[in-house]
C-alpha cells in the first residue's frame, strides 16, 4: 500500500495535500471530532458562530484564546516537515489546509492556502481593520490582556479572522484551492474526517478530473470513498515512511 502511494508521489507532475486537525494531532493541538475533540467539550452555537460572538464576544474569546495558547506552544511535527521537504524537492506544489494553527508555515511550507483562516490573525468586526498579532509581535501582550480586544480604528470589537460556522469561507482562497484541485494529479489527504464543505470538495474535484487520492488518516471518514490508496496510521509515522521511500525511488 505504502509502496504504491510512493509510487503515486514519485511521478506526480502536480502533488498538493489537503489537511485537516489531525496533522496536528502529534503537535498537541485536539481535533474538533471523534473522542477528545474539540465539539465534545464546547458547543459549536455558543462559541464558533457569528452569533454566539454577538451574543457572547467574551466566551467566544476565552475559548479562542485558549486555542492560541496551545497552538502557540505547538512544534510541527513530522507531517509537516515532511510536507516542507516535499515543496522543496519540487513534488508538492501547494497545501491547501483547513487548519488555523499556522504551523505548516512554520514548518517552511511556502504555498500554504488557509480555508478556515488563521489564529494569528484578528479583524475588526465592523471597519477593515485587520492584524496579524505574529507580525507585529503582539501575541504575549494579546493573550495576557483581561478585556475585550478592541479596534485601534474605530474602538469596535475585534474578533479572530477564521471562519465560523454558517459563514462563507474566503473567496481568493477558495477560488485557488479548486483551481489547485481541478490541475491536480495527486492530492494527498491528511488527518481531516471530509465533514466539512465547501473544504472537502477538494479531494473530489481532484478525483473527478482524473487526479488521484492519497489518505493519511487513523480511521476512515468522508474522502476514504474515493481513496485510491488508505494508510491507516498517524500522520508522522506514515508520512515520514512514505518520504522515505519516494526518495528511494526517485534516487
Ligand atoms: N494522524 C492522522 N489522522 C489523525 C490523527 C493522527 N495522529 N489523529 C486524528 N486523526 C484524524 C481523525 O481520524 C479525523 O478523521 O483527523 C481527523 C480530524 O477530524 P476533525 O476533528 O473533524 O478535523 P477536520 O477534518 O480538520 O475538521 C474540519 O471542522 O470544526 C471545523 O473548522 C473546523 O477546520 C475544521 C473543520
Amino acid at each position: 500500500m505504502i509502496e504504491e502511494a510512493a509510487k503515486l508521489i514519485a511521478k506526480a507532475k502536480f502533488l498538493i495535500a489537503f489537511t485537516g486537525a489531525g496533522i496536528s494531532a502529534e503537535s498537541g493541538v485536539p481535533t474538533f471530532r471523534g473522542s477528545g475533540g474539540l465539539w465534545e467539550k464546547y458547543r459549536i452555537e455558543e462559541v464558533a458562530t457569528p452569533e454566539a460572538f454577538r451574543r457572547n464576544p467574551k466566551l467566544v474569546w476565552e475559548f479562542y484564546k485558549m486555542r492560541m495558547r496551545k497552538m502557540k506552544d505547538a512544534k510541527p511535527n513530522k507531517a509537516h516537515l515532511t510536507l516542507a521537504e516535499l515543496e522543496d524537492m519540487g513534488i508538492l506544489k501547494a497545501v491547501i489546509t483547513q487548519n488555523i494553527d499556522d504551523l505548516h508555515r512554520e514548518a517552511g511550507n511556502k504555498r500554504i492556502i488557509e480555508l478556515h483562516g488563521n489564529i494569528y490573525r484578528v479583524k475588526c468586526s465592523y471597519c477593515d481593520y485587520i492584524e496579524n498579532l505574529k507580525e507585529s509581535g503582539r501575541v504575549e501582550r494579546f493573550l495576557a490582556e483581561k478585556e475585550l480586544p478592541k479596534c485601534p480604528k474605530c474602538s469596535n470589537l475585534l474578533r479572530p479572522d477564521v471562519v465560523w460556522f454558517g459563514e462563507s469561507l474566503p473567496e481568493k482562497e477558495l477560488s485557488e484551492a479548486f483551481n489547485l484541485a481541478r490541475r491536480s494529479d495527486v492530492c494527498l489527504v491528511i488527518g481531516t474526517s471530509g465533514q466539512v464543505y465547501p473544504a472537502a470538495y477538494i479531494p473530489y474535484i481532484t478525483k473527478e478530473h482524473g487526479g488521484y487520492i492519497i489518505e493519511v488518516n487513523v480511521n476512515e471518514g468522508g474522502i476514504t470513498p474515493i481513496a485510491d490508496v488508505f494508510l491507516r496510521g498517524k500522520a508522522g509515522e506514515i508520512m515520514e515512511e512514505l518520504l522515505k521511500k519516494v526518495k528511494e525511488l526517485r534516487k
